[in-house]
Protein backbone atom coordinates (compact mmCIF):
# COMPACT_ATOMS: atom_id res chain seq x y z
CA UNK A 1 0.00 0.00 0.00
CA UNK A 2 1.21 3.14 -1.04
CA UNK A 3 2.28 5.57 2.10
CA UNK A 4 0.84 9.17 2.61
CA UNK A 5 3.71 11.87 2.53
CA UNK A 6 3.35 12.62 6.50
CA UNK A 7 4.19 8.37 6.95
CA UNK A 8 6.74 8.99 4.86
CA UNK A 9 8.40 12.06 6.92
CA UNK A 10 7.94 9.88 10.09
CA UNK A 11 9.71 7.16 8.79
CA UNK A 12 12.79 9.05 7.07
CA UNK A 13 12.94 10.78 10.18
CA UNK A 14 13.57 7.59 12.61
CA UNK A 15 15.42 5.82 9.76
CA UNK A 16 17.50 8.74 8.44
CA UNK A 17 17.37 10.97 11.31
CA UNK A 18 15.78 14.42 12.37
CA UNK A 19 17.33 17.00 10.24
CA UNK A 20 17.48 15.67 7.11
CA UNK A 21 16.88 18.13 4.26
CA UNK A 22 13.92 18.33 2.32
CA UNK A 23 12.89 20.69 -0.46
CA UNK A 24 9.55 22.35 0.41
CA UNK A 25 6.79 23.20 2.77
CA UNK A 26 4.97 20.21 1.78
CA UNK A 27 7.70 17.68 0.47
CA UNK A 28 6.49 15.75 -2.71
CA UNK A 29 6.91 12.45 -3.08
CA UNK A 30 9.00 11.59 -6.38
CA UNK A 31 8.17 8.35 -7.92
CA UNK A 32 9.10 8.73 -11.75
CA UNK A 33 11.33 10.70 -14.32
CA UNK A 34 11.29 11.20 -17.93
CA UNK A 35 13.36 13.70 -19.94
CA UNK A 36 12.46 16.88 -18.17
CA UNK A 37 8.99 15.98 -16.28
CA UNK A 38 9.50 14.17 -12.75
CA UNK A 39 5.90 12.40 -11.96
CA UNK A 40 4.91 12.22 -8.33
CA UNK A 41 3.53 9.30 -6.43
CA UNK A 42 -0.49 10.56 -7.23
CA UNK A 43 0.37 10.45 -10.77
CA UNK A 44 0.93 14.68 -10.42
CA UNK A 45 3.54 15.30 -13.28
CA UNK A 46 6.27 18.72 -12.39
CA UNK A 47 8.70 20.21 -14.95
CA UNK A 48 12.15 19.70 -13.82
CA UNK A 49 13.54 23.33 -13.31
CA UNK A 50 15.89 22.25 -10.38
CA UNK A 51 18.32 19.04 -11.43
CA UNK A 52 21.10 19.44 -13.52
CA UNK A 53 22.39 15.67 -12.59
CA UNK A 54 20.02 14.04 -15.24
CA UNK A 55 21.70 16.39 -17.58
CA UNK A 56 20.38 14.61 -20.87
CA UNK A 57 16.95 13.87 -19.13
CA UNK A 58 15.36 11.48 -16.61
CA UNK A 59 15.63 8.06 -17.64
CA UNK A 60 17.42 8.49 -20.86
CA UNK A 61 17.27 5.28 -22.38
CA UNK A 62 20.84 5.47 -24.46
CA UNK A 63 22.39 6.23 -20.83
CA UNK A 64 20.15 3.20 -19.21
CA UNK A 65 20.53 0.94 -21.93
CA UNK A 66 24.63 1.51 -21.95
CA UNK A 67 24.28 1.00 -17.96
CA UNK A 68 22.65 -2.24 -17.90
CA UNK A 69 24.66 -3.40 -20.76
CA UNK A 70 27.86 -2.63 -19.18
CA UNK A 71 26.76 -3.88 -15.91
CA UNK A 72 25.24 -7.41 -17.69
CA UNK A 73 29.27 -7.82 -19.07
CA UNK A 74 31.68 -6.85 -16.58
CA UNK A 75 32.38 -3.88 -14.00
CA UNK A 76 35.48 -3.95 -11.83
CA UNK A 77 37.48 -1.53 -10.16
CA UNK A 78 40.28 0.30 -12.11
CA UNK A 79 43.02 -1.91 -11.27
CA UNK A 80 43.10 -3.90 -14.69
CA UNK A 81 43.35 -2.94 -18.20
CA UNK A 82 39.81 -1.91 -19.93
CA UNK A 83 39.89 -0.04 -22.85
CA UNK A 84 36.59 1.47 -22.18
CA UNK A 85 37.89 3.44 -19.32
CA UNK A 86 40.62 5.14 -21.79
CA UNK A 87 38.12 5.63 -24.82
CA UNK A 88 36.29 7.31 -22.44
CA UNK A 89 39.17 9.29 -20.80
CA UNK A 90 40.29 10.50 -24.09
CA UNK A 91 36.54 11.49 -24.70
CA UNK A 92 36.50 13.97 -21.64
CA UNK A 93 39.85 15.23 -21.64
CA UNK A 94 38.85 16.20 -25.34
CA UNK A 95 36.61 18.16 -24.03
CA UNK A 96 39.04 20.81 -22.89
CA UNK A 97 41.22 23.08 -23.51
CA UNK A 98 44.60 21.50 -24.73
CA UNK A 99 46.66 21.95 -22.03
CA UNK A 100 44.64 19.66 -20.01
CA UNK A 101 45.85 16.44 -20.74
CA UNK A 102 45.00 13.72 -18.24
CA UNK A 103 42.26 12.88 -16.23
CA UNK A 104 41.79 11.54 -12.77
CA UNK A 105 38.40 9.30 -12.05
CA UNK A 106 36.52 10.01 -8.84
CA UNK A 107 32.85 9.27 -7.20
CA UNK A 108 31.79 12.83 -6.04
CA UNK A 109 32.35 16.17 -6.87
CA UNK A 110 33.44 16.32 -3.43
CA UNK A 111 36.06 13.75 -4.00
CA UNK A 112 37.24 15.15 -7.03
CA UNK A 113 37.40 18.80 -5.49
CA UNK A 114 39.82 16.84 -2.40
CA UNK A 115 42.28 15.16 -5.64
CA UNK A 116 42.04 19.28 -6.99
CA UNK A 117 43.38 20.75 -3.83
CA UNK A 118 45.90 17.83 -3.20
CA UNK A 119 47.36 17.98 -6.84
CA UNK A 120 47.59 21.32 -5.86
CA UNK A 121 49.78 20.88 -2.71
CA UNK A 122 51.46 18.01 -4.17
CA UNK A 123 53.12 20.38 -7.25
CA UNK A 124 53.22 23.76 -5.41
CA UNK A 125 54.44 22.18 -1.81
CA UNK A 126 52.15 24.74 -0.69
CA UNK A 127 49.78 24.41 1.33
CA UNK A 128 47.50 27.72 1.45
CA UNK A 129 44.35 28.11 -0.41
CA UNK A 130 42.15 30.87 -1.49
CA UNK A 131 38.66 30.46 -2.34
CA UNK A 132 35.37 33.01 -2.04
CA UNK A 133 33.62 33.87 1.35
CA UNK A 134 30.07 32.02 0.23
CA UNK A 135 31.49 29.14 -1.46
CA UNK A 136 30.58 25.58 -1.33
CA UNK A 137 32.38 22.50 -2.89
CA UNK A 138 31.96 19.49 -0.73
CA UNK A 139 31.18 17.78 2.36
CA UNK A 140 34.40 15.97 3.58
CA UNK A 141 36.16 17.46 6.51
CA UNK A 142 38.97 19.49 4.15
CA UNK A 143 36.65 21.03 1.38
CA UNK A 144 34.25 21.57 3.78
CA UNK A 145 36.57 24.28 5.42
CA UNK A 146 36.06 26.48 2.03
CA UNK A 147 32.52 26.28 2.85
CA UNK A 148 31.40 29.88 4.05
CA UNK A 149 35.04 30.16 4.82
CA UNK A 150 34.48 33.57 6.78
CA UNK A 151 32.96 31.20 9.39
CA UNK A 152 35.97 29.02 9.89
CA UNK A 153 38.97 29.54 10.79
CA UNK A 154 41.81 27.51 9.42
CA UNK A 155 45.25 29.16 8.54
CA UNK A 156 45.71 27.44 5.38
CA UNK A 157 42.69 28.97 3.99
CA UNK A 158 41.99 32.85 3.02
CA UNK A 159 38.42 33.83 1.70
CA UNK A 160 37.96 36.52 -0.58
CA UNK A 161 34.79 38.18 -1.08
CA UNK A 162 32.72 36.97 -4.16
CA UNK A 163 32.50 39.49 -7.35
CA UNK A 164 29.62 41.02 -8.32
CA UNK A 165 28.10 43.56 -10.14
CA UNK A 166 24.31 43.77 -8.65
CA UNK A 167 25.75 44.42 -5.36
CA UNK A 168 29.05 45.60 -5.52
CA UNK A 169 31.23 45.66 -2.55
CA UNK A 170 32.13 49.51 -3.47
CA UNK A 171 29.43 52.05 -5.11
CA UNK A 172 30.55 54.00 -7.66
CA UNK A 173 32.97 51.97 -9.44
CA UNK A 174 32.98 51.23 -13.54
CA UNK A 175 33.50 47.10 -14.26
CA UNK A 176 36.85 47.55 -14.69
CA UNK A 177 37.64 49.47 -11.41
CA UNK A 178 35.12 47.18 -9.85
CA UNK A 179 37.12 44.09 -10.94
CA UNK A 180 40.02 45.29 -9.73
CA UNK A 181 38.71 46.14 -6.08
CA UNK A 182 37.91 42.55 -5.74
CA UNK A 183 41.10 41.65 -6.81
CA UNK A 184 42.85 43.94 -4.41
CA UNK A 185 41.46 40.90 -2.15
CA UNK A 186 42.83 38.12 -3.84
CA UNK A 187 46.39 40.09 -3.45
CA UNK A 188 45.71 40.62 -0.03
CA UNK A 189 45.01 36.85 0.81
CA UNK A 190 48.59 36.51 -1.47
CA UNK A 191 50.39 38.94 1.34
CA UNK A 192 48.55 37.47 3.99
CA UNK A 193 49.71 34.07 3.47
CA UNK A 194 53.24 35.24 2.80
CA UNK A 195 53.40 36.89 6.02
CA UNK A 196 52.98 33.73 7.69
CA UNK A 197 55.25 31.69 5.97
CA UNK A 198 52.11 29.87 4.32
CA UNK A 199 53.34 28.88 0.66
CA UNK A 200 50.37 29.23 -1.99
CA UNK A 201 48.80 26.21 -3.17
CA UNK A 202 46.48 27.54 -4.77
CA UNK A 203 42.71 29.35 -5.75
CA UNK A 204 39.69 26.88 -6.19
CA UNK A 205 36.54 28.72 -7.10
CA UNK A 206 33.41 27.86 -9.23
CA UNK A 207 33.51 29.78 -12.89
CA UNK A 208 30.22 30.84 -12.76
CA UNK A 209 29.65 31.55 -8.63
CA UNK A 210 27.00 29.24 -8.59
CA UNK A 211 26.25 28.75 -5.05
CA UNK A 212 27.29 31.83 -4.29
CA UNK A 213 24.37 33.17 -6.29
CA UNK A 214 25.44 32.70 -10.00
CA UNK A 215 25.93 36.89 -10.02
CA UNK A 216 27.40 38.75 -13.34
CA UNK A 217 30.89 38.58 -12.30
CA UNK A 218 33.04 42.12 -13.06
CA UNK A 219 34.75 41.16 -16.47
CA UNK A 220 38.70 40.40 -15.97
CA UNK A 221 38.63 39.30 -12.55
CA UNK A 222 38.70 35.35 -12.96
CA UNK A 223 41.52 35.94 -15.51
CA UNK A 224 43.27 38.52 -13.38
CA UNK A 225 42.47 36.12 -10.31
CA UNK A 226 44.24 33.29 -11.81
CA UNK A 227 47.08 35.91 -12.91
CA UNK A 228 47.99 37.09 -9.22
CA UNK A 229 47.66 33.32 -8.23
CA UNK A 230 50.27 31.65 -10.84
CA UNK A 231 52.38 34.72 -9.86
CA UNK A 232 52.63 33.59 -6.68
CA UNK A 233 52.98 30.36 -7.16
CA UNK A 234 50.05 29.16 -6.94
CA UNK A 235 47.84 27.20 -9.43
CA UNK A 236 43.97 28.14 -10.49
CA UNK A 237 41.17 25.26 -9.78
CA UNK A 238 38.05 25.86 -11.49
CA UNK A 239 35.16 23.47 -9.75
CA UNK A 240 32.81 22.85 -12.44
CA UNK A 241 30.92 20.26 -10.14
CA UNK A 242 27.58 23.33 -11.14
CA UNK A 243 29.10 25.01 -13.93
CA UNK A 244 30.73 22.18 -16.45
CA UNK A 245 28.44 20.30 -19.10
CA UNK A 246 26.98 22.94 -21.62
CA UNK A 247 25.38 24.22 -18.39
CA UNK A 248 26.16 27.39 -19.51
CA UNK A 249 26.13 27.10 -23.46
CA UNK A 250 29.87 26.78 -23.43
CA UNK A 251 31.43 22.84 -22.58
CA UNK A 252 32.82 24.33 -19.49
CA UNK A 253 32.31 27.65 -17.02
CA UNK A 254 35.82 28.77 -17.91
CA UNK A 255 34.90 29.19 -20.83
CA UNK A 256 32.86 32.32 -20.29
CA UNK A 257 35.66 34.02 -18.31
CA UNK A 258 38.60 33.59 -20.94
CA UNK A 259 40.37 31.60 -18.77
CA UNK A 260 42.33 28.27 -19.01
CA UNK A 261 42.64 26.54 -15.05
CA UNK A 262 45.11 24.34 -14.18
CA UNK A 263 43.03 21.62 -12.43
CA UNK A 264 39.74 21.51 -13.09
CA UNK A 265 36.94 19.65 -10.75
CA UNK A 266 33.62 17.57 -12.69
CA UNK A 267 31.02 16.09 -11.13
CA UNK A 268 27.16 16.28 -11.15
CA UNK A 269 25.55 15.73 -14.59
CA UNK A 270 28.89 13.58 -15.57
CA UNK A 271 27.05 10.44 -15.31
CA UNK A 272 23.48 11.59 -15.29
CA UNK A 273 22.61 10.03 -12.04
CA UNK A 274 25.22 7.27 -11.75
CA UNK A 275 28.33 8.87 -8.78
CA UNK A 276 31.20 9.83 -11.83
CA UNK A 277 33.67 13.19 -11.07
CA UNK A 278 36.87 13.56 -11.55
CA UNK A 279 39.89 16.06 -12.07
CA UNK A 280 41.43 17.01 -15.48
CA UNK A 281 44.91 19.07 -15.74
CA UNK A 282 48.37 19.12 -16.86
CA UNK A 283 50.29 16.22 -17.30
CA UNK A 284 53.26 17.19 -15.24
CA UNK A 285 50.60 17.89 -12.66
CA UNK A 286 48.37 14.61 -12.85
CA UNK A 287 51.50 12.82 -12.88
CA UNK A 288 53.15 14.13 -9.88
CA UNK A 289 49.85 13.54 -7.72
CA UNK A 290 49.75 9.92 -9.21
CA UNK A 291 53.02 9.24 -8.16
CA UNK A 292 52.90 11.12 -4.40
CA UNK A 293 49.59 9.89 -3.46
CA UNK A 294 48.94 6.46 -4.88
CA UNK A 295 45.16 7.56 -5.36
CA UNK A 296 43.31 4.42 -5.57
CA UNK A 297 39.01 4.94 -5.43
CA UNK A 298 37.19 1.39 -5.36
CA UNK A 299 34.29 2.57 -7.60
CA UNK A 300 36.04 5.03 -9.73
CA UNK A 301 37.26 4.63 -13.11
CA UNK A 302 35.42 1.60 -13.42
CA UNK A 303 33.80 0.13 -16.68
CA UNK A 304 30.52 1.04 -15.77
CA UNK A 305 31.44 4.39 -14.74
CA UNK A 306 33.15 4.98 -18.45
CA UNK A 307 30.15 3.26 -20.21
CA UNK A 308 27.45 5.63 -18.40
CA UNK A 309 29.64 8.78 -19.13
CA UNK A 310 30.18 7.76 -22.83
CA UNK A 311 26.38 7.42 -23.35
CA UNK A 312 26.16 10.62 -21.53
CA UNK A 313 28.46 12.19 -24.42
CA UNK A 314 26.61 10.46 -27.01
CA UNK A 315 23.74 12.06 -26.32
CA UNK A 316 24.77 15.64 -25.29
CA UNK A 317 26.88 16.01 -29.43
CA UNK A 318 24.08 13.83 -31.05
CA UNK A 319 21.45 16.00 -29.38
CA UNK A 320 23.94 18.98 -30.20
CA UNK A 321 22.62 20.15 -26.39
CA UNK A 322 25.70 22.98 -26.12
CA UNK A 323 24.12 24.83 -29.11
CA UNK A 324 20.42 24.06 -27.45
CA UNK A 325 21.70 25.43 -24.17
CA UNK A 326 22.95 28.58 -25.67
CA UNK A 327 19.63 29.43 -27.37
CA UNK A 328 17.35 28.12 -24.80
CA UNK A 329 18.66 30.07 -22.29
CA UNK A 330 18.04 33.16 -23.92
CA UNK A 331 14.60 31.83 -24.80
CA UNK A 332 14.32 31.68 -20.83
CA UNK A 333 15.42 34.58 -19.66
CA UNK A 334 13.75 37.07 -22.21
CA UNK A 335 10.70 35.22 -21.29
CA UNK A 336 10.87 35.92 -17.75
CA UNK A 337 12.08 39.39 -18.61
CA UNK A 338 8.73 40.30 -19.69
CA UNK A 339 7.05 39.49 -16.46
CA UNK A 340 6.65 42.78 -14.75
CA UNK A 341 7.58 42.33 -10.93
CA UNK A 342 9.29 44.73 -8.64
CA UNK A 343 10.50 41.92 -6.63
CA UNK A 344 12.88 40.50 -9.41
CA UNK A 345 15.96 42.86 -8.96
CA UNK A 346 17.89 41.14 -11.54
CA UNK A 347 18.12 38.24 -13.83
CA UNK A 348 21.09 36.97 -14.79
CA UNK A 349 22.96 33.47 -15.52
CA UNK A 350 24.42 31.57 -18.75
CA UNK A 351 22.13 29.26 -20.36
CA UNK A 352 20.17 26.82 -19.04
CA UNK A 353 21.54 28.98 -15.54
CA UNK A 354 19.39 30.81 -14.52
CA UNK A 355 18.97 33.32 -11.52
CA UNK A 356 15.94 35.27 -10.69
CA UNK A 357 17.42 37.50 -7.56
CA UNK A 358 14.18 38.93 -5.58
CA UNK A 359 14.14 41.75 -3.86
CA UNK A 360 11.80 43.34 -1.49
CA UNK A 361 12.59 46.83 -2.30
CA UNK A 362 13.80 47.35 -5.73
CA UNK A 363 16.08 50.65 -5.26
CA UNK A 364 17.55 49.49 -2.54
CA UNK A 365 18.52 46.01 -3.83
CA UNK A 366 16.91 44.41 -0.67
CA UNK A 367 17.33 40.26 -0.76
CA UNK A 368 13.56 38.78 0.03
CA UNK A 369 14.34 35.00 0.81
CA UNK A 370 10.88 35.34 2.09
CA UNK A 371 9.48 36.42 -1.35
CA UNK A 372 11.77 33.45 -3.44
CA UNK A 373 10.80 30.64 -1.16
CA UNK A 374 6.59 31.37 -1.37
CA UNK A 375 7.97 31.93 -5.01
CA UNK A 376 9.01 28.53 -5.17
CA UNK A 377 6.19 26.81 -2.65
CA UNK A 378 3.55 28.13 -5.12
CA UNK A 379 5.43 27.25 -8.33
CA UNK A 380 5.64 23.63 -6.91
CA UNK A 381 2.19 23.75 -6.60
CA UNK A 382 1.93 24.22 -10.21
CA UNK A 383 3.61 21.29 -11.42
CA UNK A 384 6.96 23.19 -11.46
CA UNK A 385 10.22 22.53 -9.40
CA UNK A 386 12.94 25.21 -8.76
CA UNK A 387 14.66 26.25 -5.36
CA UNK A 388 15.75 29.37 -3.57
CA UNK A 389 19.58 29.56 -2.98
CA UNK A 390 22.55 32.34 -3.35
CA UNK A 391 24.33 33.75 -0.05
CA UNK A 392 21.12 35.64 0.98
CA UNK A 393 19.00 32.71 -0.27
CA UNK A 394 16.71 34.64 -2.25
CA UNK A 395 18.20 33.52 -5.36
CA UNK A 396 14.85 31.41 -7.34
CA UNK A 397 17.39 29.43 -9.24
CA UNK A 398 16.33 27.48 -12.65
CA UNK A 399 18.23 24.47 -13.82
CA UNK A 400 16.88 21.91 -15.51
CA UNK A 401 18.32 19.59 -17.30
CA UNK A 402 20.03 20.06 -20.98
CA UNK A 403 17.27 18.21 -22.71
CA UNK A 404 14.48 21.07 -21.29
CA UNK A 405 12.71 22.04 -24.48
CA UNK A 406 10.34 25.51 -25.67
CA UNK A 407 7.69 23.54 -24.34
CA UNK A 408 8.74 23.09 -21.11
CA UNK A 409 10.04 27.01 -21.04
CA UNK A 410 6.54 27.65 -21.80
CA UNK A 411 4.70 25.65 -19.05
CA UNK A 412 7.41 27.67 -16.58
CA UNK A 413 6.80 30.99 -17.83
CA UNK A 414 2.92 30.39 -17.56
CA UNK A 415 2.96 29.49 -14.27
CA UNK A 416 5.78 32.28 -13.15
CA UNK A 417 3.52 34.79 -14.65
CA UNK A 418 0.45 33.50 -12.58
CA UNK A 419 2.30 33.19 -9.46
CA UNK A 420 3.59 36.52 -9.42
CA UNK A 421 0.16 37.70 -10.25
CA UNK A 422 -1.07 35.93 -7.32
CA UNK A 423 1.52 37.08 -4.72
CA UNK A 424 1.85 40.63 -6.41
C1 LIG B 1 30.09 23.78 -6.95
C2 LIG B 1 30.02 22.46 -6.22
N1 LIG B 1 31.15 21.79 -6.02
C3 LIG B 1 31.16 20.60 -5.39
C4 LIG B 1 30.00 20.04 -4.90
C5 LIG B 1 30.03 18.74 -4.16
O1 LIG B 1 29.57 17.69 -4.96
P1 LIG B 1 29.06 16.34 -4.32
O2 LIG B 1 27.79 16.60 -3.59
O3 LIG B 1 28.89 15.42 -5.49
O4 LIG B 1 30.14 15.86 -3.39
C6 LIG B 1 28.79 20.71 -5.08
C7 LIG B 1 27.52 20.13 -4.59
O5 LIG B 1 26.49 20.73 -4.52
C8 LIG B 1 28.81 21.95 -5.76
O6 LIG B 1 27.68 22.65 -5.94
Amino acid sequence: MQQSVEELIARRERLLGVGTPLFYEQPIHLVRGDGAYVYDADGKRYVDMYNNVPCVGHANPHVVEAMRAQAATINVHSRYLHQGVLDYAERIVAKHHASLERVVFSCTGTEANEIAIGMARFATQGRGIICTDRAYHGNSELVNKLTWADCQSDPEIRWVHYPQTYRPIEDGLNEAELADRYLSEVEAAINSFAEQDIPLAGMLVCPLLANEGLPNIPKGYMAGAAKLVRNAGGLFIADEVQAGFCRSGQWWGYETSEVVPDIVSMGKPMGNGLPLSGVVARGDLVDTFRKRSGYFNTFAASPLQAAVGAAVLDVIEKEQLQQHVAELGDYLRDGIARVQCEAMGDIRGHGLFVGIDWVSNLEARTPDREGAVKMVNKLKEKGILTSNAGSEDNIIKLRPPLVFGRQHADLFLEAFEQTVRELY
